[in-house]
């Protein structure tokens, strides 16, 4: 779950390195580091700590700056705790390869035992450095070209890899090769130069042509040649996709807000309505989404639907779960992706198993769906970012168009994630005859009136503000919900922890009596998600319970409540909404509560510690 990126051509490299490492700190800024070759000499430059520390080091060095081929690194840590020994890039033994890696060499160990006895000696404890002098030692014994020797050692690797190796007794060339963690080319008119990036962003204002390298295969890129793609067992040559780039670099940088998460979390009314854009047809009352439509037997005769995910993109699952068995009365179970993978679930040919993901690199969602194929289950992915590993790996999709998203913390993925699901849970209703035509209307013309509502909701900043600075230095939250706003109360309380680092939990409003509601004293932030539709009667008793056992009470609404108004410490009000659509609402003032809190504790709102904005590692 690192970040890559190079460049071999005709320009400075150092810039457009050094600039592709700070769009890729998303993916892990424990440490990162820069190699430059000036025509002679390799140049090395890394360090613990962030792209900016790195910068900081490189900045007055003119030498560390020189060459046209460059390629860098933000790490993650994987093996080797963060420190500037165990940054990337690594050198093999005689110091002519470097290599930077994204992933994990599962038997790095067995390898390094066989390197040692063989006379290699280590300078860090990451497997990168085992892989790069394995492919040193493959190329001394093979007497091959260095493309040849890094098929041959990635033969006898076993993990994830995304890795660009660079051998100064050649350079002219970089190889790059791929098996579970991304890797993209953008190639330079008439092949004049090349770009190498974990994802498309760090080259979009250079180029729009790109390869994505699928799992298992190696492409040699040298200069004023065309890329050669092989297989890395097969040994075949396979010819290279190249495909037009829609993003734009508007679309990832900031657009005037102090961070990602604050830019993404207003973007969400445009996301939202870009998700459901000519999907939803309204007045007509048809919902159009193609990777249904060719496959609705699929889903209609399904036993049951298996939704799998992590994180956000789980609690958008739950949502999925409780829509369509509410719409469209098909079992539904919602799995973590991680357990489900091991814990030896029974799928059937007759399961459909939606997938979701935001970034579609997800190492162990895409591990689930690899197990649910090899099942004979039919596989529907849900992603944000198009042609990632999931969208490639499924047998059929819907993408969410959040557009890119940066921000760790997702925000916007949850709510176009909903989006989908509620646009899948219509269409699976309609087929079945469990919506009328008109409730179906009505239902989309409501559905259609939620970007607007939320755009009213982010005008509430400053009251949210209000609250943030009143529960900053909490040290324990609850967030409460029920039905459709439980997982939405698990949301909340996760976008705290992740980026304030306050301890909060998510529970189902009715569940806290049966154990945390021992946790309660007038010291405890409680929030409760109470708008009118959703057992409104039953929320109110459950925020009688915990007043009078002096928690502190934070409600959200409907606007114009007058009973829970009375008893709260609080109220965030929400526009009124059928129930269904509610979690679309009311996640707003939590991704806001937290955004303040956060930003109150001084803390990297866009890069909270200990996490990587996709998780390539399980
Ligand atoms: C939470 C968050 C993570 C991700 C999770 C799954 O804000 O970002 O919990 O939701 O790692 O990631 P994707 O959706 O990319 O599979």
């Amino acid at each position: 779950m690192c970040g890559i990126t190079g460049y071999i051509g005709y320009r400075d490299a150092y810039p457009i390195v050094m600039n592709g490492l700070k769009r890729l700190e998303y993916r892990g800024y424990d440490s990162s580091g820069i190699m430059m070759f000036d025509g002679k000499n390799i140049l090395l430059s890394k360090t613990k700590g962030k792209v900016s520390d790195l910068e900081a080091i490189t900045e007055n060095e003119k030498e560390r700056k020189v060459g046209q081929i460059g390629i860098g690194h933000t790490r993650w840590a994987t093996h080797g705790v963060p420190n500037d020994i165990n940054s990337h890039p690594h050198t093999s033994q005689s110091g002519n390869l470097v290599v930077v890696h994204n992933g994990i060499i599962e038997n790095y160990d067995t390898l390094r035992k066989e390197l040692i006895s063989r006379g290699y000696v280590f300078k860090s404890d990451t497997d990168t450095e085992v892989l790069i002098n394995l492919i040193e030692e493959v190329k001394k014994n093979e007497q091959c070209m260095l493309g040849k020797a890094v098929q041959l050692a990635l033969n006898n690797v076993i993990g994830a890899y995304a890795i660009a190796v660079f051998d100064q007794t050649k350079p002219d060339e970089i190889i790059v090769a791929r098996l579970g963690s991304p890797i993209a080319i953008g190639i330079g008119k008439e092949n004049s130069e090349f770009f190498i990036a974990s994802d498309a962003s760090p080259f979009i204002e250079y180029t729009k042509n790109a390869i994505y390298l699928e799992d298992e295969e190696l492409a040699i890129i040298k200069v004023g040649r065309d890329i050669k793609v092989r297989k890395i067992k097969d040994d075949i040559r396979v010819d290279a996709n190249i495909q037009k780039l829609k993003l734009s670099l508007d679309q990832i940088e900031k657009g005037g807000y102090d961070n990602f998460m604050l830019k993404e979390i207003h973007e969400q009314p445009k996301a939202i309505i870009d998700t459901y854009r000519g999907r939803m047809l309204a007045d007509q009352g048809i919902i159009r989404m193609s990777g249904i439509d060719d496959h609705i037997n699929k889903f209609l005769n399904a036993d049951r639907i298996i939704i799998i995910a992590c994180g956000t993109s789980w609690h958008a699952g739950l949502v999925g779960e409780y829509l369509i068995e509410d719409k469209a009365r098909i079992p539904v179970e919602v799995e973590y992706a991680s357990e489900f993978r091991y814990r030896n679930p029974v799928i059937t040919s007759r399961d459909v198993v939606i997938a979701i993901s935001q970034s579609g690199e997800t190492a162990d969602t895409l591990a689930a769906i690899k197990l649910a194929k090899s099942k004979g289950a039919f596989v529907f992915g849900i992603c944000n970012v198009v042609g990632s590993s999931i969208a490639r790996e499924t047998h059929a999709g819907a993408y969410t168009h959040a557009g890119p998203e940066i921000g760790v913390a997702s925000t916007k993925a949850f709510t176009t994630q909903i989006t989908v699901l509620t646009l899948i849970a219509l269409k699976l209703a309609s087929k079945k005859g469990e919506i009328s035509k008109s409730e179906l209307r009505a239902f989309m013309q409501e559905m259609k009136l939620i970007p607007k509502k939320i755009e009213t909701l982010l005008k509430i900043d400053d009251k949210v503000k209000e609250i943030a600075a009143v529960y900053k230095d909490a040290k324990n939250c609850l967030y409460l919900g029920r039905g459709f706003n439980f997982p939405v109360a698990l949301e909340g309380a996760l976008k705290l922890k992740e980026i304030s680092y306050i301890h909060a939990e998510g529970y189902p409003a009715a569940e806290m009596k049966h154990g945390p509601i021992a946790l309660i004293d007038e010291n405890m932030p409680i929030f409760v998600i109470a708008t009118n539709k959703g057992h409104y009667e039953k929320v109110v008793s459950n925020i009688q319970e915990i007043k009078s056992r002096s928690g502190k009470i934070i409600a959200i609404v409907t606007e114009g409540d007058t009973q829970v108004k009375e008893i709260a410490d609080h109220v965030i009000e929400i526009p009124e909404t059928e129930e269904a659509l509610a979690p679309l609402l009311t996640t707003i003032p939590f991704q806001l509560l937290s955004y303040h809190i956060a930003v109150m504790l001084n803390k990297n709102v866009d890069q909270p510690r200990n996490l990587a904005k996709s998780v390539t590692v399980e």
